[in-house]
């Protein structure tokens, strides 16, 4: 095993083509994968530990290539800590936080362990309503109760941040609630003020934690907004693997501590976390985190520029509308596309076809991401790529009907957890109307559940998932995708 912990890279080792940017003498963890790596290609490695590949390709192939566990890879399983202690360190620091944790499964784990971090079962907490399904799932685990706050409304129909006032109000309500949780920036780019907020979480005594899974970059360059943690949040949780050059699930969570114990926030980390975390995620997060604190603002520069070349381009295509203005993270791209008569399915199809896969699209919408891993000659293809596709499905502007992820006005008629364990049964979709529903549906993307165990179904929200399926959206995590059945809790319960 490697000791990767225990020393610096020598000068010879930075050299090495695996690490072009010599990141190595500033992340342990990628140090300890560039000595492991190098170790099993030399064939000086014969393990007798899991991974069952062993290194070896001869069985699976290449696609076990590159993996290294954390414990028994990246160092012995005796002193695996050391060095991930020292990279979440340097993490923490980064974002000035006091606590930090590398995970291994994406944003969802850190939301969920955010949700068992602050309260106890049956205690309220305040929650935007415009939550990623693994954070409804966060309170089904903990047992808190949601107190819902809505999004304010966008000119473009879609979601902009929280009003400070609405939490203020669900907190003045609520005096037991034990923390609020908010999404920032939204799905779409929107961002609510963090400050505030954090302002009228703390006058209550209680810590705001965000859910900033597609704003890893956000703090790093004089034109973005601040991090939440930097704008006063006490936890935040981000996607290493969305917005920085990190291994698919690498994520971070943070937390200044005062508000949030540090015993517990470990505690609640480890209890949904795998036991066998991939250092190969971890030593990317790592990786990641050193090129953002060396180089950016710099990356983040490019970032902008290119973000702002792109939303003038496609300003001016006649009909399309970009978010844009004050509220909206500049980095983000939405494209609004019914004023040019083309539908967002069918320029996805377009646009995967051209090698060019989107994060989302739907009737209405193209959302790209572009991270500080595009170049001018990225960005400039796409870019008109995009405009061709949309030229080439024009046809009569129409209105905009926004996705029922956004619009969900949902009546609690059990709280989640309460919902998500109650017996249920399965019954047709007409039948459901008016039933509470036993099971999270989701348009994914966004993954904002339309409906959320304990909610009743509505005529509205059914017509709204049917129209969303119609048109080619995909809906998960309902037992029956093609929404002919539901299922709803056991009448007469
Ligand atoms: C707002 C939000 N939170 C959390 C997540 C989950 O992130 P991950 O895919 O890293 O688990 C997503 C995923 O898209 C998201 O959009």
């Amino acid at each position: 095993m490697t000791q990767a912990g225990s020393r610096r890279a020598a000068p010879m080792e930075m050299a090495d083509p695996r690490d072009p940017l010599g990141l190595r003498s500033d992340a342990p963890l990628l140090d300890a994968w560039l000595r492991f790596t190098a170790q099993a290609e030399a064939g000086l490695l014969n393990p007798m530990a899991v991974p069952g590949h062993k290194q070896r390709q001869e069985l699976t192939g290449a696609v076990t290539g590159g993996d290294v566990p954390l414990y028994g890879g990246l160092d012995s399983i005796k002193h695996a800590d050391v060095p991930l202690g020292d990279a979440e360190d340097r993490a923490a620091r980064l974002w000035g936080a006091d606590w930090c944790r590398f995970s291994v499964a994406g944003s969802t784990h850190g939301n969920q362990a955010l949700a068992l971090a602050v309260g106890s079962p049956g205690q309220e907490v305040i929650v935007t309503r415009c939550l990623h399904r693994s954070l409804l799932l966060g309170l089904v685990l903990a047992g808190l109760r949601p107190v819902w706050v809505l999004p304010e409304r966008h000119l473009s129909g879609l979601p902009a941040g929280v009003a400070v006032g609405t939490v203020r109000d669900a907190l003045a309500s609520h005096p037991e609630a034990c923390a609020v949780f908010l999404g920032d920036p939204s799905y779409v780019g929107t961002t609510g003020d963090l400050a505030g907020h954090a302002q009228a979480a703390h006058e209550a005594g209680v810590p705001l934690i965000v859910d900033a899974a597609w704003a890893a970059h956000l703090g790093f360059h004089p034109g973005l907004p601040p991090h939440a943690i930097a704008a006063g949040a006490d936890g935040m949780v981000t996607s290493a693997h969305k917005a920085l050059p990190a291994y698919t699930q690498g994520a971070l969570v943070l937390a200044r501590t005062g508000l949030l114990d540090p015993a517990r926030l470990d505690r609640a980390f480890e209890a949904t976390h795998t036991t066998s975390p991939a250092g190969t995620i971890a030593a990317s997060i790592d990786a990641a985190r050193a090129l953002l604190a060396r180089d950016g603002t710099e990356l983040c520069a490019r970032l902008l520029r290119l973000t702002a070349a792109a939303r003038q381009r496609l300003a001016a295509v006649p009909g399309a509308t970009v978010l844009d203005g004050p509220g909206v993270e500049p980095t983000k791209l939405v494209v609004l596309l019914a004023g040019t008569g083309a539908y967002g399915h069918a320029v996805e199809a377009d646009l995967i076809a051209a090698g060019m896969p989107v994060e989302m699209a739907d009737r209405d919408t193209i959302i790209p991401i572009l991270t500080i891993a595009d170049d001018e000659t990225a960005v400039g293809r796409f870019t008109e790529v995009l405009v061709a596709a949309i030229e080439r499905h024009r046809g009569a502007p129409r209105r905009p009907v926004p996705s029922p992820a956004w619009t969900v006005t949902p009546q609690m008629a059990l709280p989640p957890r309460e919902a998500f364990f109650a017996p249920n049964e399965t019954v047709g979709a007409d039948a459901a109307v008016g039933r509470v529903s036993a099971e999270l549906v989701a348009p994914y993307p966004p993954g904002v559940p339309v409906l959320a165990p304990g909610e009743i179904i509505t005529a509205e929200a059914l017509a709204a998932l049917r129209a969303a399926h119609a048109e080619g959206g995909r809906i998960a995590y309902a037992a029956d995708p093609t929404l002919a059945t539901f299922q709803v809790i056991t009448a007469g319960r």
